[in-house]
């Protein structure tokens, strides 16, 4: 039987463990054999890659995190760290991986697949594995998932955990909507997301927030007296709750931070208003998963089993999403370098090309 590892790295998602749930079942339902790599590619490194069995992933479809633990490692990034990686996997028969992760962790992946000839190479020439053993395993193949509460992906509509981190997001807004309304208060809520606003923007309309200053769109300037204005207005017409969602991430057109701080400030200075600031951190990120991360999460997670278990000679690393609501086969190498472009123009500050390297559900 053929044997797959599964690992989760970067940081957690609501959703990581259904994807793993059902990558093992998967695998056990068509005689294939898993393997869990505890603590993300830090383990890799450490050797912390033990069998699975069916019960070993009963009851954590409603757990949030990752069972299987994650990290963040940077020795895994230099060759050496691969190489240990290399050997570790292959004593243990392992040349198929499911990988759960953002695009760091995924990126790294397909360099590991990229070298891993020539890393198995050097280990027998080393004498630190047997020819006969790198022979049978002459190729790794590889597919993601991206978990990532950010929804930062191009070319997947959604990553698992952000719809969880989303009903999060809503959940302390009408908290904090009803407590704003009691005292006719500002609320500047800040939420997760990189250098990604879909976290902020949908979570600003679905909870009916005022305002929402998002990366992709620098507000122009006079920006803090417009909001004010919509304030004020809001005020005037009757409205006793204001709330004002900031993605974390933003900058103004001069390449300033925007930070929460800064926009209490501005709102003091122009309104007198006294508003409190929430910054929602890690409670986005953590608990259980949503109905929507653990069925699609569930799909994934399947998909990506077979893909590997059944993955061709030569064939490319693939990251499996959902587009269009339905699942997709996406080129790993093509997929995180489309995405890294996003950023670049961000950094360059060509916000049009950075939208529209995003991606976009509407167009006439
Ligand atoms: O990428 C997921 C994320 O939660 C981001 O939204 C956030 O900026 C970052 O991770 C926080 O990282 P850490 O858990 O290392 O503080």
């Amino acid at each position: 039987p053929v044997s797959l590892a599964i690992l989760t790295s970067g940081g957690d998602a609501p959703g990581m463990n259904p994807v793993v749930r059902a990558v093992v079942r998967t695998a056990l339902h068509v005689g294939a054999r898993p393997f869990a790599i505890r603590e993300g590619w830090r383990g890799a490194i450490d050797n912390l890659i033990e069998p699975l069995v069916w019960s070993d992933v009963s009851s954590i479809l409603d757990k949030g995190g990752t069972v299987i633990g994650s990290a963040r490692s940077t020795e895994f990034r230099e060759r050496d760290g691969m190489r240990k990686v290399a050997a570790n996997l292959v004593r243990a028969g392992i040349d198929r991986l499911v990988v759960i992760g953002g695009d760091g962790s995924l990126t790294g992946a397909d360099t590991l697949r990229e070298r891993w000839s020539g890393l198995l190479e050097e280990l027998v020439e080393a004498g630190e594995i047997e020819a006969d053993l790198a022979a049978r395993h002459p190729e790794l193949h590889i597919a993601g998932v991206v978990g990532s509460i950010d929804n930062d992906m191009v070319g997947t509509d959604m990553t698992v955990g952000t719809n969880s981190a989303l009903c999060r997001i809503i959940d302390a807004i009408d908290a904090l909507t009803s407590t704003a309304a009691s005292h006719q208060r500002v609320f500047v809520v800040e939420v997760m997301g990189r250098r990604c606003g879909y976290l902020a923007l949908m979570g600003a309309m679905a909870g009916g927030a005022d305002d929402v200053i998002i990366p992709e769109l620098p507000p122009e300037d006079g920006w803090e007296d417009a909001m004010c204005e919509k304030i004020r207005a809001g005020r005037a017409a009757g409205r006793r709750d204001s709330i004002i969602v900031v993605a974390e991430g933003c900058m103004d057109r001069h390449g300033e931070k925007i930070t929460a701080q800064r926009i209490q400030a501005a709102i003091k200075e122009r309104t007198g208003e006294s508003p409190r600031i929430t910054a929602l951190g890690h409670v986005q990120r953590g608990g259980t998963p949503s109905a929507y991360d653990r069925w699609m999460s569930t799909l994934l997670g399947y998909t990506a089993a077979l893909e590997v278990i059944r993955a061709e000679p030569g064939e490319e690393s693939c990251i499996i999403g959902i587009r269009n609501n339905r699942l997709q086969r996406l080129p790993l190498v093509e997929t995180v370098a489309n995405t890294k472009k996003v950023i670049d123009y961000l950094e360059e500050g060509d916000y049009e090309a950075a939208v529209r390297s995003r991606g976009t559900s509407f167009s006439r």
